[in-house]
C-alpha cells in the first residue's frame, strides 16, 4: 500500500494477519449500535464501517448495504464465512492512498469508526485520512464515532504466534501507541468546521454531519 508520508509501516497486505476476528464487539462499538437501533433511521441506508473486527455489527445490520475495511486478512476470511448478501469487504489500511481508490465512485449516507485516530503513524496520514473520509460522506450523511475510542492509542506490530487451532500464524499484536493519537473533542470539531460538517456529541459519541 502506498502513504502520503515516510513512516515505517507493515505491510497488511503480504500475510494473513489475525486480529480482531475472535474477539468480542468493543463496548464502544456496542453503544454505536444502541444509538443506530434506537435513534437512527436505516433505511435504505448505506454503511461504511472501518474496521469490522469480528463483524458483529454487519450481523446487526444485515438488511443494510453495508461496506467494511479491515488490515486483517482472517477478519474477512469471517466475514466471508457469514454470506451475508450484502456485506462487501476489503483488506486496505484506511490511512493509506488506496483507501479512496478502493472505494471509487462510492459514497455512504452512514460512516462508522470506532477509533478515528488511534492506529495512525503520523498526524500528517490521519489529517488525510479525515479528508477522504468526509468525502465518501453523502450530502446529510452522518459519521458517527465513539468518545471512548477516541481515546484509543493503539499501535499494531506484526508477531509469529502459535496456538492448537491456527498453528504457526501471524497475528498483529497490540503495543503502546503513540499518545498523540489520542483524539480530543476539540481536534474532531476543528476538523469538522474546516470541511463544513456540523459537529454534534452526547455524552458517549460524536456525530458530524455533510
Ligand atoms: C480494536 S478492533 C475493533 C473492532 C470493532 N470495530 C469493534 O469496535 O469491536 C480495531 C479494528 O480496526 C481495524 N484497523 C486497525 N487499523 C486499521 C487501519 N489502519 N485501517 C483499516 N482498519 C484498521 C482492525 O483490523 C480492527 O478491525
Amino acid at each position: 500500500m502506498n502513504y502520503n508520508c515516510n513512516c515505517s509501516r507493515t505491510n497488511y497486505s503480504d500475510r494473513n494477519y489475525t486480529y480482531w476476528e475472535n474477539r468480542e464487539i468493543t463496548s464502544d462499538e456496542f453503544e454505536i449500535i444502541n444509538f443506530l437501533e434506537k435513534s437512527y433511521d436505516l433505511r435504505t441506508k448505506s454503511i461504511l464501517h472501518i474496521g469490522i473486527g469480528n463483524s458483529f455489527f454487519a450481523k446487526k445490520f444485515f438488511k443494510n448495504q453495508i461496506f467494511g475495511i479491515t488490515i486483517s486478512q482472517k477478519e474477512i476470511d469471517l466475514a466471508y464465512s457469514l454470506r451475508l448478501s450484502n456485506y462487501k469487504v476489503f483488506l486496505c489500511d484506511k490511512y493509506s492512498l488506496n483507501f479512496k481508490e478502493k472505494l471509487n465512485n462510492i459514497s455512504f449516507d452512514l460512516i462508522v469508526d470506532t477509533n478515528l485516530k488511534s492506529y495512525s503513524c503520523c498526524q500528517d496520514s490521519f489529517n488525510f485520512y479525515m479528508e477522504n473520509l468526509f468525502y465518501k460522506l453523502k450530502k446529510n450523511g452522518t459519521l458517527i464515532t465513539s468518545k471512548n475510542g477516541m481515546n484509543w492509542y493503539k499501535n499494531l506490530k506484526p508477531k509469529l504466534s502459535f496456538n492448537l487451532k491456527n498453528f504457526f500464524h501471524f497475528k498483529l499484536k497490540e503495543v503502546e501507541g503513540n499518545k498523540e493519537n489520542v483524539l480530543s473533542e476539540n481536534e474532531l470539531k476543528s476538523l469538522a468546521k474546516q470541511f463544513n460538517l456540523e459537529f454534534s456529541f452526547d455524552d458517549k459519541l460524536c456525530y458530524l454531519k455533510k
